[in-house]
């Protein structure tokens, strides 16, 4: 499928692989629809994109809520009938252990990352299900296959998306409607802003672009798979754990421990 005249709405897009993912789809001729907290942000991308050609909604919407996300949902379907492609990407972390993190810094991420998903998916799956057909890419991380020290609850709530998801997309089989999530390694955008980040080391050498990861996400649109890693030769490391955790799982716990305790 290509994407000219296609209707994709992004969570997230003010920053990072969400705005990369916008500007991509913009240049195969997809109609947008921005949503993210940050207005002026989008308006600026906004500004960049109309060059295309195409047509451009900005929605200042905190996926966390879910009556932002339910009024967003019913102005977006309002304007533009239907959307073709959910791209669920917005999402962030706060770094540091359990014991440091209050309730509310385990809450935050999980109402963001797990329940903004949700939020949006439950407000677009019936009109994707009534036009059968439709596609949505669900943003996650390596993090949804590795429960690491430091990010435990930003792992937690990659590894509901994932879950999720999985489910989802079995009982969406023969609908016409898609569901496929995009798990990258380390990616430099400003996701490393956070002040919890702050003493730690921002990239690795190998971390990516966000555009590799925008690209991946398009791939992801059209595609029949659950999860697309990014990068794919990073698969082999959730085979090794999943088939010898008992080796893998020290060896991985034990360096990011060794970070965690640095930062003390
Ligand atoms: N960077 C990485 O290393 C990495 C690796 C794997 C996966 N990811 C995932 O990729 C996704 C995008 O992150 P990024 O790296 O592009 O980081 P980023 O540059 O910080 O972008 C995060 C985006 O999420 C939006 N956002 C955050 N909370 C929101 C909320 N409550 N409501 C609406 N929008 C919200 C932000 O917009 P506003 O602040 O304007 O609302 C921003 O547009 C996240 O889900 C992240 O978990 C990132």
């Amino acid at each position: 499928m290509g994407f000219k005249n296609k209707t994709v709405l992004i969570t997230g897009a003010s920053s990072g692989i969400g705005r990369e993912a916008a500007i991509e789809f913009a240049k195969q001729g997809a109609n947008l629809i921005l949503v993210a907290r940050r207005k002026e942000k989008m308006e600026k991308l906004k500004e960049q994109l109309e060059k295309s050609h195409i047509k451009i909604r900005t929605c200042q919407c905190d996926v966390s809520d879910k009556s932002q996300v339910r009024k967003m949902s019913e102005d977006v379907l309002k304007e533009f009938g239907h959307i073709d492609i959910l791209v669920n990407n917005a999402g962030f972390a706060i770094y540091g252990s359990v014991s440091e993190l209050t309730i509310e810094d385990i809450e935050a991420q999980m109402a963001t990352n797990y329940f903004g998903m949700i939020y949006c998916t439950k407000n677009f799956l019936p009109s994707m299900l009534e036009q059968n057909s439709g596609h949505i890419v669900n943003v996650a991380s390596v993090a949804a296959s590795f429960g690491l020290p430091g990010i435990a609850s930003y792992c937690a709530s990659k590894f509901a998306m994932l879950g999720f998801s999985e489910g989802l997309k079995h009982e969406l089989s023969g609908t016409g409607v898609g569901v496929t999530v995009v798990s990258p390694i380390m990616v430099r955008t400003d996701f490393f802003d956070h002040p919890s980040f702050e003493k730690m080391p921002k990239y690795s050498p190998t971390s990516l672009s966000p555009k590799t990861v925008a690209k991946a996400i398009l791939k992801a649109a059209n595609s029949p798979r659950l999860e697309i890693i990014v990068p794919s030769v990073v698969r082999g490391a959730v085979w090794a754990k999943h088939t010898f955790p008992y080796l893998i799982n020290p060896i991985l716990g034990s360096a990011f421990k060794k970070q965690l305790d640095s930062k003390k």
